[in-house]
């Protein structure tokens, strides 16, 4: 165990803005920084470092704590591995001990580190077997040798060999003392139906050793070495608890420090690509290991660069194959370039029959725009078929829609234009119904984001609040949610299944959300009415039965409700922001609403807290830190508010 002494001084020497900042772009906001979250996709930047606080929050997916829970997230490190790595960077001398303490996730911390040792050893074991063993000498070594790999690049790659032997591996490890139940768990042997015995999962293949972002080895891949066999080419580890395939591009470790320095990475498909180039001296250098890119693998890319150049296998299949991973490239704001190699090469071996700089040169003069390069393709195949050629077109104006630079935007159309030979003003057209049906997408994706963020500020509120004090409610509220039932009570709320009415009437009807009960005229009689009326027909009432209700009260608010074209949003009277209503900014408008009374709500704890302040029974530093979320959430539901308001 690490001593507590010891993490008060990480805690206070490793800034966290400082420690976040390697890997989030942070912009200063008051006394907090925001930036895009580097644990989900988000465009708009929900994540929040408090320096006062050493803490870091991101309201998208939750995750949150001090600097060493962001390097255990951010690095997949352990809390003893993160206390170490930032003690280390930091200089600290971390005093350990051996008391610890046992509970589910030192359970998984150990199995973790268990996995991490064997890999460890079965990396040393590759590595020996290749350089040292006779067998990896005679058959392995000459394999790279043929392909043109020098000793240093066999060092710096780590790669290795296993032998042909079916227990080769299993019996090493087993002399070492490993169990067959962690061998199993690494997915470095397999068990035989038949009678139980275990085997190896690499035989005979030369191992290329997967290394994550923090320079651990996490599993292994192996390559036969000749084509005889019906063998698979690559035989891969399983996913393990330090594995997951689809947050893994090879060789960033390796690279990282020269992605960043050239602010551009290579990304092609092959473990040997990689090692060719590298040893070529381009060494900003990744491989999507042959598979798709996954929004995982383009979160950590995005640490490191926000150029990505796609260098395609030469065959054409492929090249159409990967198009579409491209779109999530462009999604993340990244500018995505492509490099195109002639049918029947791939980087490994069009380097090689290049050259170092004859590579480069290419590299350089053959780099086209992502979205020139798709139209090119695409068209050329589709240029006898009008229909094609036109669903093409559309293919394409979708991949530019998510570009969101309007120069970039305006230079690709033109480019684009001149390919297709489609009259711009067509092309204008088409991208602006495009971008309609995302702007509507993204609206509903906000609308039920927003409503989740609801359901949170809700539950705060249900944990913070004291049943027994009285409720403030505010008349202006109350009239803008009864005046939204009888404007839109049968429209459906956003993407739920919901109306207006139904989520008005469930939020009201929650037992536990004490915060919201009307208590104005005549909002309180119109909800009864709603209500019942809800009962008997399972809809809300008609504009007419509300203007000819038998009760005056009622009458009298639904002709003024009914008689003003465009009123103002009685969310923002208080705010003193005249708004345009609507009539599909309703569901906003809702949220709004909501939003303000959760304000409402919040700025009265914030001054209950506050009170507790000057009490000398109460704990400062948990006040403090009910405080700072109070704060964090107010300003959170602020920013929603100015969103909501920006887009009506
Ligand atoms: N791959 C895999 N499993 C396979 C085939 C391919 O995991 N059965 C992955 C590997 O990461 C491989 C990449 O896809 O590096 C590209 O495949 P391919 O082009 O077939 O292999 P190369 O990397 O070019 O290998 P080599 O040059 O040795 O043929
Ligand atoms: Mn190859």
């Amino acid at each position: 165990m690490i001593d507590p002494s010891s993490i008060n001084q990480i805690v206070d020497l490793a800034h966290i803005e400082d420690v976040v900042g390697e890997y989030v772009n942070l912009k200063r906001s008051g006394s907090r920084y925001k930036g895009n979250c580097p644990f989900h996709d988000e465009k708009t930047p929900s994540f929040v470092v408090t320096p006062g606080m050493g803490i870091y929050k991101c309201f998208g997916c939750q995750k949150g704590g001090n600097v060493i829970q962001f390097v255990m997230d951010i690095e997949n490190l352990s809390f003893t591995e993160s206390a170490r790595f930032l003690a280390k960077k930091y200089g600290i001398d971390l005093i350990e001990t051996n008391i610890g303490n046992s509970d589910a996730s030192m359970e998984q911390q150990r199995e973790k580190e268990s996995l991490q040792a064997l890999n460890d050893f079965a990396l040393s074991f590759f590595q020996d077997q290749l350089i040292q063993a006779e067998e990896g000498r005679t058959m392995a070594l000459p394999y790279f040798r043929e392909r043109g790999y020098t000793q240093k690049s066999i060092d710096f790659w780590k790669v290795g060999y296993s032998p042909a032997s079916w227990t080769a591996f299993y019996n090493h490890a087993k002399s070492k003392g490993y169990s067959d139940e962690v061998l199993l768990k690494a997915g470095l042997i397999k068990q035989r139906d038949k009678d139980g015995g275990f085997y190896d999962l690499f035989r005979n293949r030369v191992i290329f050793p997967l290394v994550a972002v923090n320079g651990k080895v996490i599993g292994f891949a192996g390559r036969v070495m000749s084509k005889v066999d019906k063998a698979p080419k690559y035989v891969n580890s399983p996913e393990t608890l330090l594995y997951k395939k689809s947050d893994f591009l090879y060789a960033l470790s390796q690279s990282k420090s020269e992605i960043r320095k050239n602010d551009k990475v290579y990304l092609m498909e092959g473990y040997t690509d990689v090692m060719t180039l590298q040893q070529a001296g381009i060494g900003n250098v990744a491989a999507s290991s042959g598979t798709a890119l996954t929004p995982g693998q383009i979160r950590i890319v995005k640490r490191f660069t926000s150029n990505v150049s796609v260098i395609y296998d030469g065959d054409i299949a492929g090249m159409k194959a990967s198009l579409r991973g491209i779109d999530l490239l462009l999604e993340q704001d990244l500018n995505v370039r492509v490099i195109p190699l002639p049918e029947g090469q791939d980087p490994d071996s069009y380097c090689k029959e290049l050259g170092s700089e004859g590579f480069q040169e290419y590299l350089k003069h053959n780099e086209q725009n992502f979205i020139v390069f798709k139209a090119e393709l695409l068209l050329t195949e589709a240029s006898n078929d009008p229909l094609r050629k036109s669903e093409v077109v559309s293919d394409i104006l979708g991949s530019l829609s998510l570009i969101n630079d309007k120069i970039k935007r305006e230079i690709l159309l033109q480019e684009l234009q001149s390919i297709c030979d489609i009259p711009i003003q067509t092309l204008y057209t088409e991208l602006g119904k495009i971008d309609r049906k995302n702007r509507q997408k993204d609206s509903e994706k906000n609308i039920s984001q927003e409503l989740s963020l609801l359901k949170q500020a809700e539950a705060t509120i249900n944990e913070f609040s004291d049943p027994n004090t009285e409720v403030l409610s505010d008349v202006h509220q109350e009239r803008a949610l009864i005046r939204m039932i009888m404007l839109h009570g049968n429209k459906p709320v956003g993407t739920e299944e919901l109306t207006i009415t139904e989520f008005i009437l469930q939020e009201l009807d929650d037992d536990a959300n004490a915060s919201f009960q009307l208590m104005h005229e005549p909002y309180t009689l119109i909800l009864e009415f709603v209500k019942l009326y809800y009962s008997n027909n399972q809809c809300a009432p008609e504009a007419v039965d509300f203007a000819k209700h038998s009760n005056p009260a009622i009458s009298k608010f639904a002709a003024e409700i009914y008689s003003t074209e465009h009123t103002l949003s009685s969310a923002f009277i208080d705010n003193l922001i005249s708004v345009k209503t609507e009539d599909d900014n309703y569901p906003k408008e809702l949220i709004d609403i909501f939003l303000n009374l959760r304000r409402t709500k919040i700025e009265e704890m914030i001054l209950e807290e506050q009170k507790k302040l000057v009490d000398p029974e109460e704990n400062d530093s948990e006040v403090l830190q009910v405080l700072d979320y109070l704060i964090i959430l107010r300003k959170q539901i602020a920013d929603q508010i100015g969103a909501v308001t920006a887009r009506l």
